[in-house]
């Protein structure tokens, strides 16, 4: 384990919050388990609607140079063969002739089973995508691909986007969606899986530019994810070397995150020139070139594409968010998770069943869901609910006591640092928004108590 990393984000643990508390389970867990495929349960599902949300807003809605997409999964098969992937979407396979296990003969790190320390067999290709049939009849004619990546499904429809949008350069395409990869060595959780979601943008602009817009996009990238709260110094720059980058590239650069098991790719972005518009071009016979209104030139764009993971982003968000201290001399797990990503944004929690406390709850609780994703927990001591909505990331707990009756006021107490404030429930809303959209504690018209996550 390197320094930079969360020394107490361990895998273990990650997994087990994420099983426990209903983030992440195993696809098809009472069979015994779909390896490398796994399920997001009701809070997983939030954290990855989130995630995806927040990208789809800051990367789409909020340009003027940005459009959406959803492309269809299954393709014309000769989106595969013009796009290279069949041809050299591929692996290096070998077996293991004592154990039969399998190995990506380029991830290790001696010629030697890594299981059994047996002979291996000499590397083969495997081609990772996944087939199958299109129609009744199962025959070579009728085989199709599921995508195993968004990319090119933007690609393709470069030109409808063109014609109905009246773009101009520079712009970008951006879609996120299922990919799947017959991956040949998987493992660590979410990390790499044979079904996963990528949000990928393809950013077409005029050659002799793209090296800025490379820098650009780079630069852009590697912010947002520290805006939603990933720590700068879990996160690092990996430059391609030359050998290394795919004969058309003209540059990429991953952004890695610091993962339980060490420095992982978080997302790519790769400067790729005009092939991918050059392969459809010349596959399809179709006409992909832009016309310049302003110089009346035709060309084909030139792209950077920056590509991310979902399912690694929601792990990297997770490992980073974790955190163990001691609060009300009881030891607690907490997600300090940005506002914007965590599941649950408030738990309303009163101090008694006795009503009329639960009929004023709920009402409170009500007026919060509309807006937010809300819980309602009136179970065991105002101790054990805190915990609970620290474990889960849950940003303000407001808790409603009996004096709350007669001052119509409610405390709020913040996960971080669990600090407190009173405030009329008419201000809850106004406040909770301000404070869910990154208002400091200490700014706003209320003052927060340092607080020891007592009852208040
Ligand atoms: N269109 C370019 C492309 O797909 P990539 O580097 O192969 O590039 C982009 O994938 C991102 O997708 C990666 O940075 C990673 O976050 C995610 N990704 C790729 N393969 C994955 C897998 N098997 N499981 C989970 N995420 C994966």
């Amino acid at each position: 384990m390197t320094e930079e990393m969360n020394s107490k984000a361990t895998m273990e643990k990650i997994v087990n919050l994420c099983r426990r508390r209903g983030f992440i389970f195993q696809s098809s867990e009472i069979y015994g388990g779909l390896t490398s495929c796994w399920d997001f349960g009701p809070l997983g599902v939030e954290l990855k609607r989130n995630v995806k949300e927040a990208w789809w807003k800051d990367m789409v809605q909020s340009r003027d140079d940005m459009v959406g997409l959803d492309t269809s999964i299954l393709m014309h098969p000769q989106v595969w063969v013009a796009s290279g992937h069949i041809k050299s979407f591929h692996d290096p396979l070998v077996e293991c002739k004592s154990c039969q296990k399998r190995w990506r003969a380029d991830e290790l790190e001696k010629p030697a089973c890594p299981a059994c320390g047996g002979e291996l067999s000499e590397p083969r290709q495997f081609n990772m995508m996944f087939k199958t049939f299109m129609g009744p009849v199962e025959d070579s004619a009728a085989v199709i691909y599921l995508r195993p990546e968004t990319a090119q499904g933007m690609f393709v429809n470069f030109q409808n986007v063109v014609t109905t949008t009246r773009k101009k350069l520079p712009f970008g395409i951006a879609q996120m969606g299922k990919s799947f990869r017959n991956e040949i060595t998987t493992g660590n959780f979410i990390f790499r899986d044979r079904e996963f979601e990528q949000m990928e943008i393809e950013y077409f602009v005029k050659p002799g530019t793209q090296d800025k817009w490379f820098e650009f996009w780079v630069a852009e990238r590697f912010k947002w994810w520290q805006k939603l709260g990933i720590k700068a110094e879990h996160l690092k720059l990996r430059q391609h070397c030359k050998e290394e980058l795919a004969h058309y590239a003209l540059g990429c650069s991953d952004i890695q995150f610091a993962f339980p098991m060490g420095w992982g790719e978080l997302e790519g972005v790769a400067s790729r020139g005009d092939y991918d518009l050059t392969q459809h071009s010349n596959a399809s016979g179709k006409n992909l070139s832009y016309t310049d209104e302003e110089t009346k030139e035709h060309y084909l764009p030139y792209v950077i594409e920056p590509s991310a993971g979902v399912d690694r982003g929601v792990l990297a968000f997770l490992c980073d968010a974790y955190d163990e201290d001691v609060a009300d001399g009881e030891p607690r797990s907490i997600l300090r998770l940005h506002p914007r990503i965590a599941p649950v944004k408030a738990a309303v929690l009163p101090l008694s069943k006795k009503e009329p406390l639960p009929s004023l709850a709920r009402d409170i609780f009500n007026d919060l869901r509309s807006s937010w994703v809300v819980q309602y927990d009136d179970t065991q001591s105002i101790g054990r609910r805190y915990r609970r909505q620290d474990e889960i990331g849950t940003p303000f707990c407001i808790t409603i006591d009996f004096q709350t009756l007669e001052d119509k006021q409610v405390t709020v107490r913040e996960r971080d640092s669990m600090a407190q404030i009173r405030l009329p429930i008419s201000e809850l809303k106004g406040t909770l928004a301000a404070k869910l959209a990154g208002e400091a504690l200490g700014q706003g018209s209320h003052v927060w108590k340092a607080g020891d996550g007592k009852t208040p």
